[in-house]
């Protein structure tokens, strides 16, 4: 089979690999697509090189179809349509507070351990879902970035008639715009880059650019004054962080999406003022999963036209270089049959 291997320095390998037989627990999944995160691309310029082990086969983005089960696997089957919730939580401990998708000890599987930019890819079965064998395997691609959107809409508690705002049009902040969409609420785009600001309104959002409009007195006019009830920062810079505590009304909650890598200031007066909330979200949990494959199943939001590209797995390397020159594209998909 084909595997690939990050090497380091902005480099992949594809090699031909003996396909393995999955441990008594584990199952060997055919993978489908395997997309490629923003996660994948830090690692490909080498900015958590500390952290994989090279050489390492990374991704966690994928869909794919069970091939073979190990002997002590009894709840799932050869030919199931899968996809894996890549958090390896064996390590909890009663500290964790039941929250094993945060827990001290957690492994993010393709990051710490093998991932599925590789033909076949042996996993535990206990970071399966199954699918409808009517899904889509392409869209179901997109149910691990969908879950960190469903996650994220669900522990802002936003309810239909509220305002949101999504600072960062990216592949995250666009699945939580649709998300946020779907509950209800009005929905504010707030994107820097042309590109998909335009995707953002072809796409039926209202987006504006914080740079040519002014967004707290965009956000003023469409609600009456009384400015957003949720916002998700999902640009991860300091622009969006000095923003979010102005467009929050009172009372507002302000989701942490975005991962900052350093201590950033951020205008902690506002949070007494308008007794506003600051609310973290980190990845998924079972039930957000479940949330994404029922949306991504009913084929429910314009999921589509977030796939920008598709490539076969064997052209990694270009996949990797044509992202870093093109910046602006969405999910970019590599097709692992080919
Ligand atoms: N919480 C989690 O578990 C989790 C999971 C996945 C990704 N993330 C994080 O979410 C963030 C978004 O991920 P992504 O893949 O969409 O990244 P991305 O870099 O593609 O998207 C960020 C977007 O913000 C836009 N932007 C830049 N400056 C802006 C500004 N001043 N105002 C508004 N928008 C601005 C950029 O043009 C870009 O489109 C990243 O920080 C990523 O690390 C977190
Ligand atoms: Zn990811």
């Amino acid at each position: 089979m084909i595997a690939t291997q990050y090497k380091g320095n902005k480099n992949f390998a594809v090699i031909d690999k003996k396909i393995e037989e999955p441990k008594d627990d584990e199952v060997r999944i055919k993978v489908a697509y395997s997309g490629v995160c923003g996660t994948d691309v830090h690692i490909y310029h080498g900015m958590m090189d500390k952290r994989v082990s090279i050489p390492q086969t990374i991704g966690h983005e994928m869909s794919g179809v069970i091939d073979v089960v190990g002997k002590n696997v009894t709840n799932f089957k050869a030919g199931e349509k899968v996809v894996v919730r890549p958090l390896d939580d064996r390590k909890v401990k009663p500290s964790d507070k039941g929250f094993n998708h945060i827990c001290e000890d957690l492994k993010f599987i393709g990051i710490d351990s093998p991932g599925s930019m590789q033909q076949y890819w042996n996993v535990p079965a206990f970071v399966l879902h199954k699918l409808k064998p009517e899904t889509d395997l392409k869209l179901a691609a997109l149910i691990e970035p969908l879950s960190v959107a469903t996650h994220d809409v669900r522990r802002s508690g936003l309810v239909k008639g509220e305002t949101a705002v999504v600072l960062g049009g990216g592949p995250i902040g666009m699945l939580v715009a649709m998300v946020a969409k779907e509950v209800g609420a009005q929905v504010i785009i707030s994107e820097v880059n042309p590109t998909r600001i335009k995707m953002a309104k072809d796409l039926g959002f209202d987006a504006v650019n914080p740079t040519e409009v002014d967004l707290v007195a965009y956000v003023k006019s469409k609600t009456e004054d009384k400015r957003a009830d949720v916002v998700f920062e999902v640009a991860g810079v300091q622009p969006a962080l000095d923003i979010m505590c102005e467009v929050a009304g009172i009372r507002g909650r302000i989701l942490m999406v975005a991962i900052h890598g350093d201590k950033k200031p951020v205008d902690l007066f506002k949070f007494f003022w308008k007794e506003l909330s600051l609310i973290g979200a980190r990845v998924y949990e079972k039930e957000d999963y479940e949330k994404s494959i029922e949306l991504i199943t009913e084929n429910k939001l314009p999921f589509e036209a977030m796939i920008t590209d598709v490539q076969p797995l064997s052209k990694i390397q270009q996949v990797f270089e044509n992202i870093d020159k093109n910046p602006s594209g969405m999910k970019v998909l590599m097709d692992c049959s080919l």
